[in-house]
Protein backbone atom coordinates (compact mmCIF):
# COMPACT_ATOMS: atom_id res chain seq x y z
CA UNK A 1 0.00 0.00 0.00
CA UNK A 2 1.29 3.12 -0.82
CA UNK A 3 1.68 6.05 1.75
CA UNK A 4 1.60 8.76 -0.99
CA UNK A 5 0.07 9.59 -4.19
CA UNK A 6 1.06 12.29 -6.40
CA UNK A 7 -1.83 12.30 -9.70
CA UNK A 8 -1.27 14.50 -12.43
CA UNK A 9 1.15 16.85 -11.25
CA UNK A 10 1.18 19.88 -13.21
CA UNK A 11 3.49 23.23 -12.72
CA UNK A 12 3.86 26.33 -15.20
CA UNK A 13 5.68 28.65 -14.85
CA UNK A 14 4.33 32.05 -16.34
CA UNK A 15 6.63 33.98 -18.79
CA UNK A 16 6.23 37.76 -18.70
CA UNK A 17 7.24 40.23 -21.12
CA UNK A 18 5.95 43.40 -23.70
CA UNK A 19 5.22 46.79 -22.38
CA UNK A 20 2.74 45.45 -19.90
CA UNK A 21 4.87 42.74 -18.39
CA UNK A 22 1.82 40.41 -18.96
CA UNK A 23 1.61 36.48 -19.14
CA UNK A 24 2.63 35.76 -22.79
CA UNK A 25 3.16 32.13 -22.54
CA UNK A 26 4.03 29.74 -19.91
CA UNK A 27 7.54 27.37 -19.34
CA UNK A 28 5.37 23.71 -18.48
CA UNK A 29 8.56 22.35 -16.40
CA UNK A 30 6.52 19.70 -15.00
CA UNK A 31 2.87 18.80 -16.86
CA UNK A 32 0.72 15.93 -15.94
CA UNK A 33 2.78 13.37 -14.13
CA UNK A 34 1.57 10.43 -11.37
CA UNK A 35 3.49 8.81 -8.90
CA UNK A 36 2.61 6.41 -5.83
CA UNK A 37 5.78 6.03 -2.91
CA UNK A 38 5.73 3.13 -1.24
CA UNK A 39 7.63 2.68 2.41
CA UNK A 40 11.49 1.16 2.12
CA UNK A 41 11.17 1.10 -1.70
CA UNK A 42 13.69 3.78 -4.01
CA UNK A 43 12.02 5.27 -7.08
CA UNK A 44 14.53 6.79 -9.67
CA UNK A 45 13.49 10.43 -11.65
CA UNK A 46 15.62 10.57 -14.85
CA UNK A 47 15.62 12.94 -17.44
CA UNK A 48 18.14 15.08 -19.16
CA UNK A 49 18.85 19.18 -17.61
CA UNK A 50 15.71 20.91 -17.95
CA UNK A 51 13.06 18.62 -18.02
CA UNK A 52 11.57 19.08 -14.83
CA UNK A 53 13.35 17.00 -12.49
CA UNK A 54 14.06 19.08 -9.19
CA UNK A 55 10.58 21.15 -9.98
CA UNK A 56 8.68 17.84 -9.51
CA UNK A 57 11.01 17.47 -6.17
CA UNK A 58 10.40 21.12 -5.25
CA UNK A 59 6.47 20.61 -6.19
CA UNK A 60 6.37 17.58 -3.77
CA UNK A 61 7.89 19.20 -0.66
CA UNK A 62 6.17 22.51 -0.97
CA UNK A 63 8.68 24.87 -2.62
CA UNK A 64 7.06 25.44 -5.79
CA UNK A 65 3.39 26.06 -6.07
CA UNK A 66 1.44 23.58 -8.11
CA UNK A 67 -0.54 24.80 -11.07
CA UNK A 68 -2.82 21.46 -11.22
CA UNK A 69 -2.73 18.21 -9.95
CA UNK A 70 -3.04 16.76 -6.08
CA UNK A 71 -0.74 15.23 -3.52
CA UNK A 72 -2.58 12.59 -1.24
CA UNK A 73 -0.30 11.86 1.91
CA UNK A 74 -1.15 9.24 4.64
CA UNK A 75 -5.28 10.43 2.97
CA UNK A 76 -5.06 13.99 3.33
CA UNK A 77 -4.72 16.18 0.80
CA UNK A 78 -1.60 18.34 1.36
CA UNK A 79 -1.28 19.98 -2.40
CA UNK A 80 -0.49 23.72 -1.90
CA UNK A 81 -1.33 23.83 1.90
CA UNK A 82 0.23 26.45 3.98
CA UNK A 83 1.23 23.57 5.94
CA UNK A 84 1.81 24.25 9.66
CA UNK A 85 5.26 23.84 10.82
CA UNK A 86 5.32 20.84 12.52
CA UNK A 87 3.06 18.77 10.51
CA UNK A 88 4.00 15.38 9.91
CA UNK A 89 3.87 15.97 6.39
CA UNK A 90 6.78 18.52 6.80
CA UNK A 91 8.42 16.46 9.24
CA UNK A 92 8.32 13.12 7.23
CA UNK A 93 9.51 14.15 3.81
CA UNK A 94 12.70 16.05 3.68
CA UNK A 95 14.79 17.13 0.42
CA UNK A 96 18.83 16.65 -0.05
CA UNK A 97 19.07 19.78 -2.56
CA UNK A 98 20.88 19.37 -5.87
CA UNK A 99 23.73 21.68 -4.66
CA UNK A 100 25.18 20.77 -1.27
CA UNK A 101 27.08 23.91 -1.02
CA UNK A 102 25.02 26.30 -0.88
CA UNK A 103 21.67 24.83 0.57
CA UNK A 104 24.22 24.95 3.94
CA UNK A 105 24.46 28.10 5.53
CA UNK A 106 27.85 29.34 5.80
CA UNK A 107 27.38 31.34 8.78
CA UNK A 108 26.39 28.56 10.97
CA UNK A 109 28.20 25.59 12.48
CA UNK A 110 27.01 21.99 12.04
CA UNK A 111 26.22 21.85 15.68
CA UNK A 112 23.32 24.80 14.48
CA UNK A 113 22.17 23.14 11.43
CA UNK A 114 21.56 20.02 12.46
CA UNK A 115 19.70 21.44 15.53
CA UNK A 116 17.50 23.32 13.10
CA UNK A 117 15.50 20.59 11.81
CA UNK A 118 15.51 19.12 15.41
CA UNK A 119 14.12 21.95 17.18
CA UNK A 120 11.16 22.60 14.45
CA UNK A 121 10.27 19.03 14.55
CA UNK A 122 11.12 17.38 17.59
CA UNK A 123 10.34 18.29 21.08
CA UNK A 124 13.19 17.50 22.95
CA UNK A 125 15.49 18.69 25.69
CA UNK A 126 18.66 20.17 24.95
CA UNK A 127 20.38 17.75 26.35
CA UNK A 128 18.62 15.13 23.85
CA UNK A 129 18.77 17.60 21.04
CA UNK A 130 23.01 17.32 21.82
CA UNK A 131 23.02 13.50 22.12
CA UNK A 132 20.59 13.68 18.83
CA UNK A 133 23.27 15.28 16.88
CA UNK A 134 25.90 13.04 17.63
CA UNK A 135 24.16 10.62 16.62
CA UNK A 136 23.32 11.69 13.26
CA UNK A 137 27.30 12.72 12.95
CA UNK A 138 28.20 9.12 13.53
CA UNK A 139 25.63 7.75 11.35
CA UNK A 140 27.04 9.71 8.55
CA UNK A 141 30.58 8.63 9.73
CA UNK A 142 32.09 12.46 10.36
CA UNK A 143 33.75 12.81 14.02
CA UNK A 144 32.26 14.73 16.95
CA UNK A 145 34.63 17.69 16.64
CA UNK A 146 32.75 18.42 13.23
CA UNK A 147 30.50 20.05 15.20
CA UNK A 148 31.97 22.96 15.88
CA UNK A 149 33.26 23.73 12.44
CA UNK A 150 31.75 25.65 9.92
CA UNK A 151 30.41 23.92 5.94
CA UNK A 152 33.67 25.50 4.30
CA UNK A 153 36.14 23.55 6.40
CA UNK A 154 34.21 20.51 4.74
CA UNK A 155 35.00 18.45 1.60
CA UNK A 156 32.13 18.37 -0.96
CA UNK A 157 31.53 14.81 -0.01
CA UNK A 158 31.53 15.48 4.01
CA UNK A 159 29.34 18.46 2.80
CA UNK A 160 27.14 16.02 1.21
CA UNK A 161 26.19 13.57 4.13
CA UNK A 162 26.24 16.76 6.35
CA UNK A 163 22.79 16.96 3.84
CA UNK A 164 22.32 14.29 4.40
CA UNK A 165 22.23 14.30 7.98
CA UNK A 166 20.07 17.50 7.98
CA UNK A 167 17.61 15.21 6.32
CA UNK A 168 17.46 12.41 8.73
CA UNK A 169 17.56 14.52 11.54
CA UNK A 170 13.50 14.10 11.28
CA UNK A 171 13.28 10.55 11.34
CA UNK A 172 11.61 10.78 7.60
CA UNK A 173 9.98 8.41 5.95
CA UNK A 174 10.77 9.73 2.30
CA UNK A 175 14.07 11.69 1.72
CA UNK A 176 13.58 13.74 -1.95
CA UNK A 177 17.55 13.09 -3.04
CA UNK A 178 18.21 15.96 -6.21
CA UNK A 179 21.35 14.86 -7.74
CA UNK A 180 23.10 13.72 -4.43
CA UNK A 181 26.33 12.76 -5.97
CA UNK A 182 26.55 14.78 -9.02
CA UNK A 183 29.32 16.77 -7.73
CA UNK A 184 31.42 14.83 -6.42
CA UNK A 185 34.63 12.20 -7.54
CA UNK A 186 33.45 9.10 -8.88
CA UNK A 187 35.64 7.83 -5.71
CA UNK A 188 33.29 9.79 -3.37
CA UNK A 189 30.11 8.97 -5.11
CA UNK A 190 29.83 5.27 -4.61
CA UNK A 191 31.02 5.83 -1.46
CA UNK A 192 27.75 7.88 -0.31
CA UNK A 193 25.68 5.86 -3.05
CA UNK A 194 26.56 2.90 -1.04
CA UNK A 195 25.82 5.10 2.62
CA UNK A 196 22.65 5.95 1.22
CA UNK A 197 21.72 2.27 0.45
CA UNK A 198 22.77 0.98 3.82
CA UNK A 199 20.67 4.09 6.03
CA UNK A 200 17.95 2.73 3.67
CA UNK A 201 17.54 -0.76 4.95
CA UNK A 202 18.42 0.70 8.57
CA UNK A 203 15.79 2.72 8.83
CA UNK A 204 13.02 1.60 6.16
CA UNK A 205 13.09 4.80 4.67
CA UNK A 206 11.82 5.46 0.77
CA UNK A 207 13.57 7.84 -1.89
CA UNK A 208 13.04 9.83 -4.40
CA UNK A 209 16.14 9.58 -6.33
CA UNK A 210 16.91 12.72 -8.91
CA UNK A 211 19.48 12.11 -11.51
CA UNK A 212 20.31 12.52 -15.44
CA UNK A 213 22.67 9.41 -14.69
CA UNK A 214 20.83 5.65 -15.70
CA UNK A 215 23.88 4.16 -13.70
CA UNK A 216 23.59 5.87 -10.63
CA UNK A 217 19.63 5.02 -10.71
CA UNK A 218 20.10 1.61 -12.12
CA UNK A 219 22.15 1.25 -8.69
CA UNK A 220 19.70 2.40 -6.32
CA UNK A 221 16.45 2.40 -7.43
CA UNK A 222 13.34 -0.17 -7.45
CA UNK A 223 11.30 1.60 -9.51
CA UNK A 224 12.44 4.36 -12.43
CA UNK A 225 10.09 7.57 -14.11
CA UNK A 226 11.73 8.79 -17.51
CA UNK A 227 10.91 11.87 -17.70
CA UNK A 228 11.19 14.30 -21.04
CA UNK A 229 10.05 17.58 -20.69
CA UNK A 230 8.17 17.47 -18.26
CA UNK A 231 6.42 14.48 -18.51
CA UNK A 232 6.68 10.81 -18.14
CA UNK A 233 7.73 8.80 -21.44
CA UNK A 234 8.11 5.59 -19.42
CA UNK A 235 8.52 4.31 -16.07
CA UNK A 236 8.50 0.79 -14.89
CA UNK A 237 10.84 -1.21 -12.33
CA UNK A 238 14.44 -1.49 -13.02
CA UNK A 239 14.17 -4.87 -14.95
CA UNK A 240 10.99 -2.89 -17.07
CA UNK A 241 13.35 -0.12 -17.70
CA UNK A 242 16.47 -1.61 -18.29
CA UNK A 243 15.74 -4.87 -19.97
CA UNK A 244 12.79 -4.32 -22.42
CA UNK A 245 12.85 -0.48 -22.96
CA UNK A 246 10.22 0.60 -24.80
CA UNK A 247 10.29 4.59 -25.70
CA UNK A 248 12.86 5.76 -28.33
CA UNK A 249 13.90 8.20 -25.92
CA UNK A 250 14.15 5.49 -23.46
CA UNK A 251 16.23 4.00 -25.58
CA UNK A 252 18.38 6.59 -26.92
CA UNK A 253 19.32 7.35 -23.14
CA UNK A 254 20.29 3.78 -22.80
CA UNK A 255 22.40 3.54 -25.43
CA UNK A 256 24.24 6.37 -24.28
CA UNK A 257 25.53 4.85 -21.30
CA UNK A 258 29.36 4.84 -21.76
CA UNK A 259 31.02 0.96 -22.06
CA UNK A 260 34.04 -0.04 -20.24
CA UNK A 261 35.40 -2.96 -22.68
CA UNK A 262 36.93 -1.98 -26.13
CA UNK A 263 34.29 -5.10 -27.41
CA UNK A 264 31.68 -3.47 -25.52
CA UNK A 265 32.22 -0.11 -26.61
CA UNK A 266 32.30 -1.17 -30.16
CA UNK A 267 28.70 -3.16 -29.78
CA UNK A 268 27.15 0.03 -28.16
CA UNK A 269 28.43 2.47 -31.05
CA UNK A 270 26.40 0.31 -33.43
CA UNK A 271 23.69 0.27 -31.51
CA UNK A 272 23.81 4.01 -31.18
CA UNK A 273 23.45 4.41 -34.70
CA UNK A 274 20.25 2.12 -35.20
CA UNK A 275 18.50 3.62 -31.72
CA UNK A 276 19.63 6.95 -33.38
CA UNK A 277 18.03 5.75 -36.63
CA UNK A 278 14.74 4.72 -35.52
CA UNK A 279 14.20 7.69 -33.17
CA UNK A 280 13.79 10.23 -35.80
CA UNK A 281 12.00 7.49 -38.15
CA UNK A 282 9.18 6.84 -35.44
CA UNK A 283 8.72 10.61 -33.94
CA UNK A 284 5.63 10.55 -34.71
CA UNK A 285 4.48 6.85 -32.32
CA UNK A 286 5.62 8.93 -29.63
CA UNK A 287 4.71 12.55 -29.40
CA UNK A 288 2.33 14.56 -30.62
CA UNK A 289 2.17 16.69 -33.23
CA UNK A 290 3.58 19.49 -30.64
CA UNK A 291 6.25 17.37 -30.04
CA UNK A 292 4.72 16.59 -26.49
CA UNK A 293 4.88 13.43 -24.95
CA UNK A 294 1.54 11.04 -25.18
CA UNK A 295 -0.29 9.94 -22.23
CA UNK A 296 1.17 6.15 -20.48
CA UNK A 297 -0.46 3.49 -21.52
CA UNK A 298 0.06 0.10 -19.88
CA UNK A 299 2.50 -2.46 -20.71
CA UNK A 300 2.15 -4.75 -17.91
CA UNK A 301 1.15 -4.21 -14.46
CA UNK A 302 4.26 -2.08 -13.56
CA UNK A 303 5.38 -1.40 -17.36
CA UNK A 304 3.91 2.43 -18.86
CA UNK A 305 4.85 3.70 -21.89
CA UNK A 306 3.98 6.80 -24.12
CA UNK A 307 3.14 5.46 -27.21
CA UNK A 308 0.38 5.80 -30.00
CA UNK A 309 -2.14 2.98 -29.34
CA UNK A 310 -1.03 -0.18 -31.00
CA UNK A 311 2.53 0.72 -31.08
CA UNK A 312 2.96 -1.48 -28.42
CA UNK A 313 2.34 -4.61 -29.89
CA UNK A 314 5.43 -4.49 -32.19
CA UNK A 315 7.37 -5.35 -29.46
CA UNK A 316 10.69 -4.39 -28.45
CA UNK A 317 12.58 -3.99 -31.52
CA UNK A 318 10.15 -2.94 -33.80
N1 LIG B 1 11.43 29.80 -11.33
C1 LIG B 1 11.36 29.47 -12.63
N2 LIG B 1 10.78 30.28 -13.54
C2 LIG B 1 10.69 29.95 -14.84
N3 LIG B 1 11.14 28.79 -15.35
C3 LIG B 1 11.74 27.93 -14.50
C4 LIG B 1 11.89 28.21 -13.10
N4 LIG B 1 12.52 27.16 -12.51
C5 LIG B 1 12.75 26.27 -13.51
N5 LIG B 1 12.29 26.72 -14.68
C6 LIG B 1 12.33 26.01 -15.99
O1 LIG B 1 11.65 24.78 -15.80
C7 LIG B 1 12.28 23.75 -16.52
C8 LIG B 1 12.62 22.60 -15.58
O2 LIG B 1 13.63 23.01 -14.68
P1 LIG B 1 14.25 22.02 -13.58
O3 LIG B 1 15.17 22.81 -12.73
O4 LIG B 1 13.14 21.31 -12.90
O5 LIG B 1 15.07 20.99 -14.48
P2 LIG B 1 15.98 19.75 -14.05
O6 LIG B 1 15.43 18.56 -14.75
O7 LIG B 1 16.10 19.69 -12.57
O8 LIG B 1 17.38 20.12 -14.73
P3 LIG B 1 18.89 19.85 -14.21
O9 LIG B 1 19.19 18.41 -14.53
O10 LIG B 1 19.72 20.78 -15.02
O11 LIG B 1 18.94 20.13 -12.75
C9 LIG B 1 13.49 24.36 -17.19
O12 LIG B 1 13.15 24.65 -18.52
C10 LIG B 1 13.73 25.63 -16.41
O13 LIG B 1 14.30 26.61 -17.23
MG1 LIG C 1 17.69 19.97 -11.27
Amino acid sequence: MSFMQIKNLKVHYPIRGGFFNSIIDYVYAVDGISMEFEKGKAYGLVGESGCGKSTTGMAIIGLEKITSGSIMYEGEDVTNQRRKRNSSFNREIQMIFQDAHSSLNPRKRVEHLLAEPIRNFLRVSPKEEQKKISELLEIVGMPEDAKLKYPHEFSGGQKQRLGIARALATNPKLIIADEPVSALDLSVQAQVLNFMKDIQSEFGLSYLFISHDLGVVKHMCDHISIMYKGRFVETGTKEDIFTNPHHIYTKRLLSAIPNVSPKGREKRKRERIIVEKNYQTELKNYFDHNHRVLDLAPLSETHFVAIANGVSMRGNNS
